[in-house]
């Protein structure tokens, strides 16, 4: 017997407007061992509105004829990253009291709660479902925290607990998080975690701030006390309050991952590259000139804090009202690795593969559409307000004996490597 085909129904919030329309469907099915084949198609009535926008120009592009997805388990890429990630996933494995390998990936699409990027909502019915659940609120930050943590402990809450207060996300992301509402304003609450050795948030803050100081267009951040500890808000840019509609606008938000065509796991990561993704910030931005120097600046920051975990989710594509533009920078964290000889950031940076030193940042300066002086210029101009760290971080509240740990990582010997260590 052939396995069963999952499905839904996806709506759009077209960009300029409130209102929710059903613009697809996609088919799931599992075609081997763990091998699984999407079938998306544009809805007929969706393609003969006066508006109709692509949800993804190049690999959902806007055709009455079905598009097929083998990757990400056969969900395509932008309705992939409206989806939860681990964090969100183990709130949902608790709601729905099964293991993970009992929950397919149309159940984790359908089983979020509304909050996820971009404009997109899924469902089963062909006309979309009605308001999503309220936020929950800032003076709930703690009750949240809590349950993150008994989560985190035996990974099940009580019903009570998961009705009354919906710790879930579709967010992504490994860390517990939530989506809240504050001041007509939807932040994202990264909450601290039980078994952190340091004030994560606060470390994450400072670095974004640095991030700022260093001339990086960053996303709003905010610390907000958790009884003793903090949660970090970061203001969600791909929402935005209209006073008059009394409605949030959505803005389609598409992660690297789908930009760059790569997956996951390791056999899809020889797409993971910067210099791969300033080429399609070619095609995909209206302000491509703008936005690769920026994506060069967000590369060498990354090397110059060791922050490893630049991953292709960790960087983002949004749908401003007049196209798409790189998103605001997100997820910046110093990682302290031991190695000094050479430190590899998560994606391919030049010539010489991953490697977060000077050499190697400036060998494609081209493809960011920098001449090699202007590439040498730009990482002078960061590295000096880099210096700066200690007296910034403390000044944000960051422990003396967190920035102690943090000297490993950032302004590492590495980073100033002008040849590779085996042509010296
Ligand atoms: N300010 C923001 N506005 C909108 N979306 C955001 C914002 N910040 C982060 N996101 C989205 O939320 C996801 C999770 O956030 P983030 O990457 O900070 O979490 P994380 O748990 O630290 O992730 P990781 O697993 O990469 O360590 C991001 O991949 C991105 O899609
Ligand atoms: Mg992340």
């Amino acid at each position: 017997m052939a396995p069963p085909v999952e499905s839904c129904f996806v709506y759009i919030q077209l960009p300029g407007t409130f209102e929710w329309v059903p613009c697809a469907r996609l088919a799931v099915q599992e075609v081997g061992a763990g091998a699984f084949a999407g079938t998306f198609v544009y809805g007929k009535s969706y393609l003969q509105r006066h508006n109709p926008v692509a949800l993804d120009e190049f690999n959902l592009r806007l055709t009455d004829q079905p598009l097929r997805f083998t990757k990400l388990k056969g969900i395509p890429g932008a309705l992939r990253d409206a989806s939860p990630d681990s964090w969100g996933r183990r709130v949902i494995q608790a709601k729905l009291h099964r293991p993970e390998a009992d929950i397919s990936e149309m159940t984790y699409l359908l089983q979020g709660p509304d909050d996820g990027i971009g404009n997109l909502r899924f469902g089963l019915a062909p006309t979309p479902p009605g308001p999503a659940r309220p936020f929950n609120r800032t003076h709930q930050l703690q009750a949240l925290t809590d349950a993150a943590h008994r989560l985190e402990e035996d990974g099940r809450l009580p019903q009570d607990v998961l009705d009354a207060l919906d710790p879930g996300t579709s967010m992504g992301g490994a860390r517990p998080k939530v989506s809240i509402e504050d001041d007509h304003k939807i932040w994202l609450a990264k909450l601290p975690e039980e078994r952190d050795a340091h004030n994560m948030q606060r470390i994450e803050y400072a670095t974004l701030e640095l991030a700022r100081a260093a001339g990086l267009r960053v996303c709003d951040a905010r610390l907000e006390k958790v009884g003793r500890a903090q949660a970090l808000l970061l203001r969600r840019f791909d929402r935005e309050w209209n006073p008059d509609a009394k409605a949030y606008a959505r803005h389609g938000m598409v992660s690297a991952l789908t930009v760059l065509g790569a997956e996951d796991g390791y056999t899809g990561r020889e797409r993971w590259s910067y210099p791969l993704l300033a080429d399609e910030l070619r095609r995909w931005s209206v302000k491509p000139d703008d936005d690769r120097k920026e994506l060069f600046r967000r590369m060498v920051f990354n090397a110059i804090v060791t922050n490893n975990d630049d991953h292709p989710r960790n960087h983002a594509l949004l749908r401003t009202n007049g196209g798409w533009r790189l998103s605001p920078a997100y997820d910046i964290v110093p990682t302290p690795v031991i190695s000094q000889e050479k430190r590899d950031l998560a994606l391919t940076v030049g010539k010489f593969g991953r490697a977060g030193s000077v050499y190697n940042l400036v060998s494609e300066s081209k493809t960011f559409g920098l001449a090699q002086e202007d590439a040498v210029g730009e990482i002078h101009r960061i590295v000096d307000a880099v210096k700066n760290w200690k007296p910034l971080f403390a000044k944000h509240g960051v422990e003396q004996r967190s920035i102690e740990m943090l000297e490993q990582a950032i302004l590492p010997t590495s980073f100033f490597r002008t040849a590779p260590p085996d042509a010296v």
